[in-house]
């Protein structure tokens, strides 16, 4: 593709102007949802394969707009219970020639009162199932999250068609510590208690050893989670990286990361696989690699870097090549 136009912008200035200019593009663009490999999993029907990761919508603001482009599901948030801001300092960057982006973001978001109504507004106009991405306070501390996971669920059990608990920002201090043994399974264990029957998923970090993946997973498993977004960003870095050492990496440098993960979860499942829902994300940058995940067995496919680098006609594209 050619240069896009917010390449010549500043990342954060990009970031904020892209809801208006992906409009523009979106007002352009057929009004249905296209539909290649459909499939419905737990009364959830899903037209395509191809969404949205979460942090692209982080206050559910855009829905009918994703939906033009062509997704074929929407993550939003992280949702927070409260509203907060970004960290300080710089929280945005790009690379364009290595296709990666950096983020500190820290989860800034609206907090969950205005979320929750944003969804509902929109709610009778979308067609594609809506996750939402539920994470604690950066105030909270982590031997009390539960409360904020648990109060999330309770907020969003009419609103969310799935849930997915975000234990795997490397951007919220100690965040990650929650993807143990001891604690993930308390927190699966209130969100699913209070979700009213909407599935639970996990979104893992990227950079676990692969027996703490392992461990996270049946974790998850043995109290009640039905699915996983692999990965979140990661911490590690390619050679010759200039961005900063803390903060999370996407796009093409997280991609083997991203594929080590998926594989390695779908043999660690074994036979357990079947009823799950597993959704890829990392370095997912072209029509191409969306087909390459699928094939290598997820059922779903999610994109953030993919949109900025690739640009808006993702989704339509990925269904034109698979269609074809
Ligand atoms: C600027 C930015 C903000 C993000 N915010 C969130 C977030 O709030 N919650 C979350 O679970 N993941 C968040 N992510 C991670 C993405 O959902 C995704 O897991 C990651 O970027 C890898 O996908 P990609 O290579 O397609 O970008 C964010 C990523 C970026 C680049």
């Amino acid at each position: 593709m050619d240069a896009p136009l917010w390449k010549f912008l500043p990342a954060r200035l990009a970031h904020s102007l892209a809801p208006w200019g992906l409009k523009y593009f979106a007002d352009k663009m057929p009004e249905d949802t296209p539909a290649w490999r459909s499939f419905t999993w737990k009364g959830l029907h899903f037209a395509n394969r191809l969404g949205i990761a979460g942090g692209l919508d982080k206050n559910a603001s855009h829905l009918t707009l994703w939906q033009r482009l062509g997704v074929g599901f929407i993550e939003i948030g992280t949702v927070t219970p409260y509203a907060q801001s970004a960290n300080r300092g710089k929280i945005l960057d790009r690379d364009w020639d290595q296709k990666n982006l950096w983020n500190k973001m820290g989860f800034p978001n609206h907090g969950s009162d205005e979320i929750y109504f944003n969804i509902l507004n929109e709610k009778s106009s979308l067609k594609v199932p809506i996750f939402v991405n539920i994470g604690k306070n950066r105030s909270r501390p982590n031997d009390e999250a539960e409360l904020d996971y648990q109060y999330l669920a309770d907020r969003f059990s009419k609103a969310a068609d799935a849930f997915v608990i975000n234990v795997s920002s490397p951007n919220t201090q100690g965040l990650r510590d929650l993807q143990s043994e001891e604690t993930l399974g308390r927190l699966v264990s209130v969100v699913q208690q209070r979700a009213a029957g909407k599935p639970v998923l996990v979104k893992l970090s990227p950079d676990m050893t692969e027996e703490a993946l392992h461990a996270s997973i049946d974790t998850a498993l043995r109290y009640g989670a039905e699915g996983f977004v692999l990965t979140n960003t990661t911490l590690s870095r390619p050679p010759n990286c200039t961005f900063p050492k803390e903060g999370g990496l996407s796009g093409q440098s997280l991609a083997d990361l991203s594929r080590k993960n998926l594989k390695s979860a779908i043999s660690h499942l074994g036979s357990r696989r079947k009823d799950l829902l597993l959704v890829s994300v990392g370095g997912v940058l072209c029509p191409e690699d969306v087909e390459e995940r699928l094939a290598l067995g997820a059922d779903l496919v999610q994109t953030y870097s993919g949109l900025i680098f690739y640009g808006p006609r993702f989704f339509r594209d990925t269904a034109k090549r698979i269609n074809a």
